[in-house]
């Protein structure tokens, strides 16, 4: 079964095709990657899934539901979660606060309950202190909840994203070029946490540049070039098919390797 069809999704900005009739299906429980050159069209694609934008036509289906065009807390409320190309964290705020915040949309209460403190607030809170911990240690960030976000290294804030993603409990996780920025090592670790965010049962829809992160984690991949869909199908299929190998001409050693 799909638990996210895109169906036809085109974005006009003004005289540019961003997107031009998109269609996949991401089946429940895959990893499934969308990849392609710079300005292929892959963010404004997110944004069309996750409610940033409103695409100018076509479906998407999230969970047997139309989901197109909903506000973006909406679309969130129904367990879509997106991590963003450039990493927004509260930088003054402690690790485990970030994630503490990633658990708002499944928790009760909002600043009536902050200031007036009931006693099921305060168990909430505790509750959601402890899970928080839990899913830093779950990405590997287990001993650096206390310190300042801001201080963590670039790649551990990529990984601090997942976790507060995951406080949402999520069933579609979107990452939009999580390997952006990371060296051999960081790459390395962020495709095992994917890989154990899916064997948590959390389907997983990657933007991706890192070709190699891609054809590890990925069970299908969707190849976007200047706003269309050039192939889709199985790891082996994309490294061989020669519209893909075009255009990522000059970058086909990024395949090879
Ligand atoms: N809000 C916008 N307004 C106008 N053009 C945009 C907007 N967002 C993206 N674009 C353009 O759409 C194209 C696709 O961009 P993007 O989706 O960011 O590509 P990718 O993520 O694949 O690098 C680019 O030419 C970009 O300049
Ligand atoms: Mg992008």
């Amino acid at each position: 079964m799909a638990l996210l069809s895109v169906q036809n999704v085109t974005m006009r900005f003004g005289g540019l095709l961003a997107n031009d009739q998109i269609s996949f299906d991401v089946p429940q429980g895959s990893i499934y990657a969308v990849i392609g050159p710079n300005g292929a069209g892959k963010t404004t694609l997110f944004n069309s899934i996750a409610g940033a934008l409103v695409p100018t036509s076509g479906a998407v289906v999230f969970d047997g539901q139309p989901i197109t065009g909903l506000p973006q807390a909406s679309i969130a409320s129904r367990g879509l979660i997106r991590t963003y190309q450039l990493v927004q964290l509260f930088k003054d705020l402690t690790v485990a606060e970030n994630v503490e915040i990633g658990f708002h949309r499944v928790t009760r209460g909002g600043v009536l309950s902050a200031l007036l403190r009931p006693r099921w607030a305060r168990e909430q809170d505790a509750r959601i202190a402890r899970e928080a911990r839990e899913l830093l240690a779950f990405v590997g960030l287990g001993d650096q909840g206390d310190l300042v976000a801001d201080k963590l290294p670039y790649g551990r804030q990529r990984l601090l994203e997942v976790a507060r993603a995951l406080a949402a409990d999520p069933k579609l996780i979107l990452l939009d070029e999580p390997a952006a920025g990371l060296n051999t090592q960081e790459t390395a670790a962020l495709a095992d946490v994917i890989q154990r965010v899916n064997a948590r049962g959390v389907t997983v829809l990657l933007i991706e540049h890192d070709m190699g992160l891609v054809m590890k984690v990925a069970q299908r991949i969707a190849v976007l070039d200047f706003g269309k869909t050039i192939a889709e199908g199985a790891p082996d299929e994309i490294r061989r098919n020669p519209d893909v190998l075009a255009a990522y001409l000059g970058g086909v050693e990024m395949i090879d390797g």
